[in-house]
């Protein structure tokens, strides 16, 4: 059997495009003991990615040239031999981009479909869920009443922060970048106030307006001149959770920003950055207490859907101009 996969074509300089990926046919290898043949039902697409199609040390090891792009997957078990998993079994793993693959049965895990559909294990009962667990509830500690700053605040992780926040007791400004998003974190996700970031000309002042208390607690997602922005405004014994930097990840050299290492001293102000697998041996709390808020309706969620294997680099690319609310997925059609 012929299999379809997409492989890094060339480490892009600056903002990647279409031409980085490449698409290959290639046959199916055959299985082997403790193996299992695997159908993806849904792939995610994660800013992270774009860091592994550089050269180069990371937490993460790059993505080879010409080996296919990896991103964590749902999918299911076609063939087995391995007694963990059955045919029919639905997967959660880190597939290569292909329609099919085989895997050793060993670095995939259950998922519990009666408990949530399959797709929310990428999103928020998966990894941008439980890093906006961990990096609000152990790192932001939100106290009730205080001002809580998310930017990226529309996509995967920001959407999960600022509705713990509100469930937390504090006020919740979301940053984020078309209208739309907008009115749909005010009026479904229970954020008290969104800054639109595209339009609004006078950040500082309109984050002043949004935040008059001043900034307990900023999660940052994006980075560059909102983080400057949102870091102006913090107060004493503020707390800075250094999620992503998703503006900067496309540049090729740094530009310097404002210097705002003398706000953080007299501010008393902590930053912290974190990855989210440092909390890997309390990822069951995490997926506990989101299933939990969830099925209580005490937390939502939205995916976009992009159908269709041969769209995988257009979503990934669609990251960094805004295309998706909440959480990215690709969604496989039979082949
Ligand atoms: N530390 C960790 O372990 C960890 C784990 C997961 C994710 N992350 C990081 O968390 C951040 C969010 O990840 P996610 O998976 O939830 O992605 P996401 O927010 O679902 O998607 C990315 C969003 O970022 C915004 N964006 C892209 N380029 C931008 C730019 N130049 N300026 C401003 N906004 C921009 C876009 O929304 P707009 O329409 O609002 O522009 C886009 O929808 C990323 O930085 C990611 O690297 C970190």
């Amino acid at each position: 059997m012929n299999i379809r996969q997409i492989v890094l074509a060339g480490r892009p300089e600056g903002m990647p495009d279409v031409s980085h990926f490449r698409f290959e046919e290639i046959p199916l290898p055959e299985m082997k003991e403790d193996e299992v043949t695997l159908k993806p039902l849904f792939f995610s697409v994660d800013p992270y990615i774009r860091g592994r199609m550089n050269a180069g040390k990371s937490y993460i090891s790059p993505f080879e040239v010409n080996a296919p792009i990896q991103s964590g997957a749902i999918a299911e078990v076609v063939e087995t031999r391995s007694s963990r998993f059955k045919k029919g079994d639905k997967v959660l793993g880190m597939l290569p981009w292909a329609t099919r693959a085989i895997l050793p049965a060993s670095v995939l895990s259950s998922i519990d479909t009666r408990l949530a559909p399959a797709s929310y294990y990428l999103g928020i009962l998966g990894m941008p869920g439980l890093t906006a667990y961990f990096g609000l509830i152990d790192i932001g500690k939100p106290q009730e009443g205080e001002t809580l700053v998310v930017s990226g605040a529309a996509g995967a992780v920001g959407l999960v922060v600022g509705q713990l926040g509100k469930i937390k007791g504090c006020r919740v400004v979301g940053i984020a970048g078309t209208e739309e998003k907008c009115i749909l974190l005010k009026k479904e996700f229970g954020f008290d106030e969104v800054i639109n970031y595209k339009k609004e000309t006078d950040l500082p002042k309109a984050l002043k307006a949004a935040c008059p208390n001043g900034v307990n607690m900023y999660f940052d997602n994006i980075g560059g001149e909102i983080s400057d922005a949102v870091l102006a405004q913090i107060q004493f014994n503020a707390r800075v959770v250094l999620c992503g930097q998703i503006s900067l990840y496309n540049q090729s050299s740094m530009s310097n920003g404002p210097r705002f290492l003398p706000l953080i001293l007299t501010r008393s102000a902590l930053i912290q950055g974190f990855i989210i697998s440092n909390y890997k041996e309390r990822y069951p709390e995490g997926i506990q207490y989101l299933a939990k808020s969830l099925k209580e309706g005490r937390l939502k969620y939205t995916e976009t859907h992009i159908a269709g294997f041969d769209k995988l680099p257009e979503a990934f690319l669609g990251l960094f101009s805004g295309q998706n609310e909440g959480k990215m997925l690709v969604v496989m059609e039979e082949e």
